[in-house]
């Protein structure tokens, strides 16, 4: 077999890596402890992260997928703030998202080798792989998943494609992206019929002229089709109901449909890449656990107010119970920088309520704060997290007050404000 060879390529995988669970969040208002959360959210580089859950999950993932960066060699910037589809930009702000800059190839492939190494060491033996990548990097990156998976397990090389503006004028315009897929073995599990789409109308007429379609079978047509490998979906732009302002966010239906086809209610979906957590989102609407990790605060951040948000909707629609057991462990890997505990007394945060059942937060405060969250019992080390107020992504509205409990004992505050920074305050 023909392989990739670059001068710094290495076989050997930089070793190291340990986690420490800083909170567990619980996203149901009032919900009881769920003593073993079973998914999980990871501040961290992803190889040392990968490093320090092999011991436990070598051989457990059922699916991961990838979204590294994609050798653009720019940065990117999120958007935070009230609303950014308010089309005032003066209520929101540029900040920083993440950088996909390089030294040349062979830097970023280095960085892409030993992580997909470890992604594929991470998998069950039934388990699947998707690599989202574009036109930059995807032909080498072809030949690494040849030479790791083997070239007769790549299952799919899907389109993606959509549209929107662009500045290019002497090319056609880079509408698509590609997405590998792999499976680790001949078996794994494809959920055909959970991801049937239905026929075209023109297709419709045709089969109503001759009772047999293509191959001589005859359609089931209220069933629906196999998607083809090529998806379109629109992009998360601008006014797109999914959008947090966190940088090359994908759309929800991409992840819906890799998860729906290739895993199970119950298995483990894995995403290393995890930026604005829409592979976490769309796993735990599905009812699967999830890893998601990110080296950037941010992401972490915008990860957890997203799934915060969405149980909350989903509760509103009664499509969750209140109570029902769910919780994530939030992790960081021990290299990363701790979370900076600044004092919060100079944001006078001590405004209780009168009748104590309520924290409300100063008016001057309410623009500077993202996202807020409550441990009623604090016993000074894990951050439960029972309570959380989050910014809603359209409207850029944060909730002033938080119940409490009945009973509480001390009581541990934690705000993400719009620059990123968290601040942590505990009343006795
Ligand atoms: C293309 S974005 C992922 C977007 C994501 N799929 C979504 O829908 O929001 C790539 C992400 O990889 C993260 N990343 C890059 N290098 C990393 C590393 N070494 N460890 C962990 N995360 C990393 C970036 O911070 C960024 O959030």
């Amino acid at each position: 077999m023909p392989s990739l060879h670059w001068s710094s390529k290495s076989e050997s995988i930089p070793q190291g890596g340990k986690l420490e669970t800083d909170a567990v969040l619980y996203p149901f208002e009032g919900g009881e402890s769920v003593p073993q959360p079973d998914s999980q959210l990871i501040l961290g580089d992803n190889l040392r992260v990968m490093n320090a859950l092999i011991p436990e999950y070598e051989g457990k993932i059922d699916l991961i997928y990838a979204d590294p960066p994609f050798f653009t060699n720019k940065g990117y910037s999120a958007r935070v703030g009230r609303g950014e589809d308010s089309r005032q930009p003066k209520e929101w702000q540029l900040a920083e998202g993440y950088p996909d800059q390089w030294k040349d190839l062979d830097a970023y492939l280095d960085f892409l080798y030993p992580r997909l190494i470890q992604m594929h060491k991470l998998l069950s033996p039934t388990g699947s792989f998707y690599l989202h990548l574009d036109w930059h990097v995807n032909s080498y990156a072809r030949m690494l998943l040849d030479e790791i998976f083997g070239y007769d397990n790549l299952r799919n090389e899907i389109i993606w494609t959509y549209h929107g503006p662009s500045p290019i004028r002497r090319a056609y315009n880079r509408k698509h992206d590609m997405i590998l897929f792999y499976s680790k073995s001949k078996q794994y599990t494809f959920n055909v019929d959970q991801v049937r789409i239905p026929y075209n109308p023109s297709t419709l007429e045709t089969f109503k002229s001759s009772k047999k379609a293509g191959f001589g079978k005859v359609p089931d047509l209220e069933r629906g089709k196999v998607p083809e490998d090529w998806w379109y979906f629109p992009v998360v732009a601008r006014l797109h109901k999914e959008r947090t302002g966190y940088p090359t966010q994908k759309p929800e239906r991409i992840m819906e449909r890799i998860i729906l086809a290739s895993s199970n209610p119950g298995d483990l979906v894995a995403d290393f890449f995890g930026g604005a957590g829409t592979t976490a989102v769309a796993a735990s609407r599905l009812n699967r656990r999830f890893i998601s990790s990110d080296n950037q605060l941010r992401a972490l951040h915008t990860s957890r107010s997203r799934l915060v948000l969405d149980v909350q909707s989903r509760m509103k629609e009664k499509e969750v119970a209140s109570g029902s057991e769910y919780s994530v462990k939030i992790q960081r890997e021990t290299a990363v920088e701790k979370i900076s505990k600044l004092s919060a007394k100079e944001f006078g945060l001590s405004t209780l309520d009168d009748n104590q059942e309520r924290i409300t937060l100063p008016p001057e405060l309410l623009s500077q704060v993202d996202y807020w969250e409550v441990d009623p019992d604090w016993k000074g080390e894990i951050f439960q997290s029972r309570i959380q107020a989050a910014r809603s992504w359209r409207k850029g509205e944060l909730p002033a007050s938080i119940s409490l409990p009945e009973t509480c004992g001390e009581i541990c505050l934690r705000l993400v404000l719009i620059d990123g920074t968290q601040i942590q305050q505990i009343f006795k």
